[in-house]
């Protein structure tokens, strides 16, 4: 069964070139799939139209069994933005990270307990008041996964979610998102931190999908990685 899947699919900016073509694959519930590819290859513009936000200009893209509709956004999928003042709009860091929560019309004491969860969980525990211009890089991008969290989704576009993340930080989120039971793809040039977290990787480049296989396969292929700007990471370089 797929919680996700595209059949055909393409995407771009409204008046601009194709960014892909030609692209399917389906994501399992639960599944973590990893999506790399060099700058400009695609991954944010696949991401804004596979949570509705871009129209797709060719193909069919299904989520729970329904299809995607630009504008039609569904409660069930949350998107974590590359660019963290994309997605920070709130006069305080829990507010924002309630707005999801909010949104799904739930209690005012699930609202709660759910933003400090989701704030726990991202390291963000006594920074509730403080406004989000005035977050650090790094507690910016977390804020933005707490956002994604306290929806509690059955998928997730994590749009390189470890950027700006010290290393223990990048460690935390490592953890925190290998205990979780949703399905998401994960872009990012932080090709360690897909290999520990990502069974399945996907490759973008030059307009269209060029693998779609297991971590392992595409990340340790050095011929295929050098090929589309990549480099094999360190823990596979090192077998
Ligand atoms: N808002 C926009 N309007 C028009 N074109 C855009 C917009 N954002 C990105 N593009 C273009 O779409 C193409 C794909 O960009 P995209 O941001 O999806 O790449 P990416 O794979 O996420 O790259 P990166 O690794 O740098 O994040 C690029 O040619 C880019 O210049
Ligand atoms: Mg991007």
């Amino acid at each position: 069964m797929s919680l996700l899947a595209l059949h055909d699919v393409g995407i771009g900016w409204p008046d601009g070139p194709r960014v892909l073509d030609g692209l399917s694959l389906s994501v399992a519930p639960g599944e973590r799939v990893g999506l790399v590819g060099p700058n400009g290859a695609g991954k944010s513009t696949l991401f804004q139209t596979l949570a509705a936000i871009l129209p797709a200009q060719a193909g069919q893209i299904r989520f729970d069994g329904a299809p995607v509709q630009a504008g039609r956004f569904s409660p069930n999928l949350a998107m974590v933005f590359q660019n963290a003042d994309d997605q920070l709009f709130c006069p305080t860091l829990a507010e924002d990270v309630a707005y999801g929560a909010r949104n799904l019309s739930l209690p005012a004491s699930e609202v709660a307990a759910r933003t400090a969860q989701a704030l726990r969980d991202c390291g963000l525990t006594g920074l509730e008041d403080r406004p989000v211009h005035k977050l650090s890089g790094g507690e910016k991008r977390r804020a933005c996964i707490a956002g994604a969290l306290v929806m509690r989704p059955a998928f997730m576009l994590l749009d390189e979610p470890s950027a700006a993340l010290d290393l223990r930080q990048r460690r935390n989120l490592i953890d925190l998102l290998r205990g979780l039971p949703q399905a998401m793809i994960i872009a990012s040039h932080d090709l360690d931190l897909l290999l520990a977290l990502c069974p399945r990787v996907l490759l973008i480049d030059e307009g269209r999908l060029c693998a779609d296989d297991p971590a392992e396969t595409v990340l340790g292929d050095a011929a295929l990685m050098v090929r589309h700007g990549q480099e094999v990471p360190a823990a596979l370089a090192a077998r």
